[in-house]
């Protein structure tokens, strides 16, 4: 184990599967119970506040970056992705978090490595169709992540809440015994969602990028009378173009928990939204009141 990332004594980091069930084993033989939050890195204030609500919860709080290859269908994509592992683990430390995992992609996905975990219809729609093979890449890892550490409970953000139904599902199917907890999404004092993938705007698209929040914000407000949806999202479409968004890959009205879509918002309807700006791709999501 090499606390070397922090200056903190209390905070490690394992590299390999062995060390992190070592210690967690440590922490299990004294009862302590245990959260994971997992991550790629490029941390902001939503990742930390996942750590936070691990904290206030659980004992011990392990943080684990991992940049999956597996769930990037474009390799310019997994190129850029942000990554700064000095200043994250310092950012994880001072949250709170108790261990870093940082395993290689070797440790991952060793040699002869051959089984994907793939969840049927929930991953068909959105982000699943607009990134082929995405969501099985995120299944495989969490499931993995999951069988490593065996935590109490794994901490997942409502900005990527199609991601959160597919974990819930392959947990729920595999009977994984670990509780599922989402926190709310974090935003920008200008309502922009906080995503790593922001480090990557340059000045002008980060300006131009809480219309995103806006629009579907907008659209929302349309939509909850229940009227008819097809023509909300078609004006909502056209007001991202004229936003500045090269191109959007869906906005668009479903049920918050079978992801059906839906021709009128009734509970516990969703407006879920991607779109790009230059090469960055944003996601956002809001509940239909
Ligand atoms: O949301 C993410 O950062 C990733 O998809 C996750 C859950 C860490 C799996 O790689």
């Amino acid at each position: 184990m090499n606390g070397s990332f922090s200056r903190d004594s209390k905070f490690a980091v394992a590299r390999s599967v062995s060390e992190l069930r070592g210690e967690l084993g440590r922490w299990r033989a004294t009862g302590d119970t245990i959260a994971l939050v997992p991550t790629m890195g490029g941390l902001h204030e939503g990742h930390l506040a996942l750590v936070h609500a691990a904290r206030a919860q659980f004992r011990r709080v392990v943080a684990t970056i991992f940049i999956n290859p597996m769930q990037f269908e474009d390799s310019a994509d997994l190129a850029c992705y942000p990554s700064d592992i000095e200043r994250d683990a310092e950012l994880l430390s001072k949250a709170g978090a108790d261990l870093l995992f940082l395993p290689a992609v070797g440790e991952m996905y060793p040699p002869g490595f051959a089984t994907t975990v793939g969840v049927a219809g929930l991953t068909d729609c959105l982000c699943g169709a607009a990134r082929p093979g995405h969501f099985d890449g995120v299944s495989t890892v969490v499931s993995k992540l999951l069988c490593q550490a065996t935590p109490d409970a794994a901490f997942f953000g409502e900005k990527d809440y199609q991601q959160l139904l597919v974990v819930r599902r392959v947990v729920r199917d595999l009977d994984i015994p670990v509780r599922i907890e989402c926190v709310a999404t974090v935003r920008a004092d200008d309502g922009l969602a906080l995503s790593s993938r922001n480090f990557n705007l340059s000045r002008e698209e980060r300006a131009l990028a809480p219309s995103l929040y806006r629009i579907l914000s907008g659209v929302a407000q349309a939509l909850a009378p229940g009227g008819p949806a097809p023509a909300a999202l078609e004006d909502g479409r056209e007001a991202l173009k004229s936003a500045g968004f090269a191109r959007v890959d869906y906005l668009e009205l479903r049920d918050g928990e079978t992801l059906a879509k839906l021709e009128r918002a009734r509970p516990p309807a969703r407006l879920f939204v991607a779109a790009r700006l230059g090469a960055t791709r944003l996601i956002d999501n809001i509940s239909v009141a």
